[in-house]
């Protein structure tokens, strides 16, 4: 029998939790409706996130890190995202823009970019997308041609998350050009690039509708040269380290759509409970309670997927892929349809700046976006459903 408690978070788990959540009402709360409004870094939550070792959790102990599990990282992202989804960017970006590295690099490369990640020295973002290769991930067109023992690297990124503000890069960038169309992928590295290498630098700002603390920027890579072993894995390996990257982290997304759709319900309940209309609280309508009752029902089936991609992650079980996708697609358009309705039941009110409600509304819509739109979820579950791998399993 297990020590914990049947399909129950351990302690561990739950101390965590309790954690992040006094941390985050605290120290990232405060802050979140004028980091929105004024579209500024939450530079209150970084520090305060730091300093309790909450932005790169996920980083294991013998590089310096907390050595959250993949579970622990998703409660951490969660109760950030509850309150402010701009900060949450911090822990989930840094998990983003590390992990191909730790699936992939080398023993130097690990040692080198995730201790200076853990212990503060800079972020990590991800660097795939460009502006004509979004869900056409592979249709990539930088590129990094070997040059003694350096790689020049070339081209832009675009929509990538806190750039300027992370120290360090992982650059997907065609190696090898001449692969037939239907083998593109292989033609495909990864690589490490800093933010101080010479032709490096970013596009302004994206104007965003939501997330508006956590800057979007392009990235320009004018013939950057970076030496050899900064490759990450094997030539032509970029392209599946970057997938296997994103089945662990659109569980990181999931997370974040849970939290906002969680702090959404929390504070609608609240509302609906002080509010009087007709003589008595709307909460005594049962209008409003079934509406409340749907919104706290499927946060709940989100959540519970989500952990159970969560342990997939960890486990690196075989169907990760298809449960990465599926928390991903299934608890962001939960965060979408329930951030409305907590608009819906704050009414006029819901409407304005005034109430946090239409800043997870605005702030949830990027979660079926990005890391893949949730059409391409639906491909990436297709896929695996098809392969078999499913029904293999146990
Ligand atoms: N694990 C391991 N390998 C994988 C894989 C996975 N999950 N998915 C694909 N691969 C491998 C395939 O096996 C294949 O190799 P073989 O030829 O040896 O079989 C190779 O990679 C190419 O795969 P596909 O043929 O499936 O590639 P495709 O061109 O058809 O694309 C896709 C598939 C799923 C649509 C993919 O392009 C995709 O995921 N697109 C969306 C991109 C995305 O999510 N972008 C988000 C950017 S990051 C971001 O948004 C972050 C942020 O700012 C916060």
């Amino acid at each position: 029998m297990s020590e914990y408690p049947l399909f129950a978070l351990s302690e561990e788990h739950q101390a965590i939790r309790e954690a992040v959540r006094d941390l985050c009402e605290a120290k990232v709360a405060p802050y979140a409706a004028d980091v929105d409004e004024n579209a500024r870094y939450p530079q209150e939550a970084a520090d305060a996130l730091q300093a309790a070792d909450f932005h790169a959790p996920h980083v294991p102990e013998e590089y310096g890190g907390a050595g959250a599990d993949a579970l622990a990282t998703v409660i951490v992202i969660e109760e950030i995202a509850r309150v402010c989804m701009a900060s949450s960017l911090i822990p989930a970006v840094n998990k983003l823009g590390s992990m191909p590295v730790l699936l992939s690099g080398s023993e130097e490369l690990r040692k080198k970019y995730l201790t200076k990640l853990a212990s503060g020295e800079g972020g990590f973002s991800y660097c795939l997308s460009e502006p004509d290769a979004g869900s056409d991930a592979a249709a990539m067109k930088t590129r990094a041609v070997r040059d003694g023992d350096d790689w020049v690297l070339d081209g832009v990124k675009r929509w990538i998350t806190n750039a300027g503000v992370s120290e360090y890069y992982t650059v997907m960038a065609v190696t090898d050009p001449d692969h037939p169309s239907s083998a593109r992928a292989k033609g495909i590295s990864a690589f490490v690039v800093e933010k101080s290498d010479e032709g490096v630098s970013f596009g302004a700002p994206e104007k965003k509708l939501g997330i508006k603390g956590s800057p979007t920027r392009e990235v320009y890579l004018d013939q950057v040269r970076i030496p050899a072993d900064r490759i990450i894995g094997e030539e032509g390996t970029g392209f599946e380290t970057a997938m296997r990257t994103l089945d662990h982290t659109r569980v990181t997304i999931a997370a974040q759509a849970v939290g906002v759709a969680q702090g959404a319900v929390d504070y609608a309940l609240s509302y609906a409970k002080e509010r009087q209309q007709f003589g008595k609280p709307i909460a005594d309508f049962q209008g409003l309670q079934f509406l409340l009752a749907d919104m706290g029902m499927k946060v709940e089936a989100a959540r519970q997927l989500t952990y159970a991609a969560a342990g997939r992650s960890e486990r690196g079980d075989k169907d990760l892929t298809f449960f990465g996708a599926a928390a991903k697609c299934y608890a962001s358009d939960v965060a979408m349809e329930v951030t409305t309705n907590a608009v819906q039941v704050l009414g006029g009110y819901g409407y304005t700046r005034d109430y946090p409600v239409e800043r997870m509304m605005r702030d949830a819509k990027i979660t079926q976006i990005y890391e893949g739109t949730n059409q391409v979820q639906r491909i990436v579950m297709a896929r695996q459903l098809l392969s078999g791998i499913q029904s293999e399993l146990p």
